[in-house]
């Protein structure tokens, strides 16, 4: 029985680099959290400093298993995000988002709760279509290293809208694009906290490919604002809808960014790229500014400042 008014809401993957970030915005709203995660790619220390939180909660759960909780909300965000770990054990990737989808739409049906889905801009694959609107079918390779991340996420986005139109589950699914910020993993491969690394270290800078191929950065804080407006729409919005900064920067500018913010003297290095990765990724948020009201609003060079105090930090301890 539930004896207060407060929100209980459910983060799979709480422990994560995003998740964090949510759990925390959550908890300053005024919700119950329940952060639930099995601690494949995320760690306790990224919600240490919410342990002491009388609202918060820590379970370890893998939800490729069924999980039976009492919650409003579920945001599903379990799933390992970054090549370095989702390729680490591809079976369990596609299990992960799978299963575990299949099994947070199950608990939503039975409680009646909301549930948003963490989707990501790898469901375009390497886009013929630029920058990528949410009516494109996306060009996924299904055999590739990357396909346990990419069809894993594409069937989970079947099943939340197969639960939808079965079931009547109240989804929302977001699309996310490249995302930064404080908490990313510092060897998990991901350009920016590649860069950053390497910058504080004093070592070259390793960039695949010629650095001409182009990505876009959305800074963490504004994500989160996105997702949690997502959740607060009513019935008729299911998405999926693009979260995501579409100011574009070449892989070359990102590097001289870093360098410029974090000083010494690391030398571009150019390797080989990559199998299946996209030349290039950016994202149409019409429907976001539409139905969210909602656009970023943290420059990137402001971003990276932020991320680089926290690099300087986490590589001092
Ligand atoms: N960060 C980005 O730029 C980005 C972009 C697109 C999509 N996403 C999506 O956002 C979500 C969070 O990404 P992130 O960057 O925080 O990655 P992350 O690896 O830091 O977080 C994922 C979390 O899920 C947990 N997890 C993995 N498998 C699990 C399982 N079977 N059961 C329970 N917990 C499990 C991990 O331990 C980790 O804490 C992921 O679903 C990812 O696909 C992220």
């Amino acid at each position: 029985m539930q004896v207060t008014n407060r929100k209980r809401v459910m983060v799979t993957g709480g422990a994560g680099f995003l998740g964090s970030h949510l759990c925390e915005r959550l908890l300053n709203d005024g919700c119950e959290v329940l952060c639930v995660d099995n601690f494949y790619s995320g760690t306790k220390d990224n919600v240490a400093h919410l342990m002491a939180h009388p609202h918060f909660e820590l379970m370890r759960h893998d939800v490729i298993f069924p999980l039976y909780v009492e919650v409003d909300e579920i945001y599903n965000l379990a799933c390992p995000a970054s090549p370095v770990h989702y390729q680490r054990d591809p079976i369990q990737t596609t299990k992960t988002s799978v299963h575990g989808a299949e099994n947070m739409l199950g608990l939503a049906n039975r409680l009646k709760a909301k549930i948003l889905q963490a989707s990501t801009s790898e469901v375009y694959g390497d886009p013929e279509v630029h920058p990528q609107h949410e009516g494109y079918w996306g060009r996924v390779n299904p055999i590739g290293i990357r396909s346990c991340y990419d069809e894993g996420k594409r069937c989970a986005e079947t099943l939340f809208f197969d639960y939808h139109r079965q079931h009547q589950v109240e989804i929302k699914v977001v699309r996310i694009f490249n995302t930064y910020g404080p908490r990313m993993h510092p060897n998990d491969g991901r350009v920016v906290s590649n860069f950053i690394v390497q910058a504080l270290r004093g070592e070259d800078i390793t960039i695949y490919g010629d650095g001409a191929q182009t990505r876009s950065f959305c800074y963490v804080d504004d994500l989160i604002e996105g997702f949690v407006r997502m959740m607060a729409t009513g019935t008729e919005v299911t998405g999926p809808i693009n979260i995501g900064n579409p100011d574009e920067f070449t892989i070359k500018q990102l590097a001289e960014a870093v360098l410029a913010i974090v000083g010494g003297n690391s030398k571009l290095v150019l390797k080989p790229l990559p199998q299946d990765d996209p030349k290039q990724r950016k994202p149409d948020i019409m429907l976001a500014q539409e139905v969210l009201s909602w656009q970023p609003s943290i420059k990137l060079n402001q971003g990276l400042i932020k991320t680089v105090d926290y690099f300087r930090t986490f590589l001092a301890l």
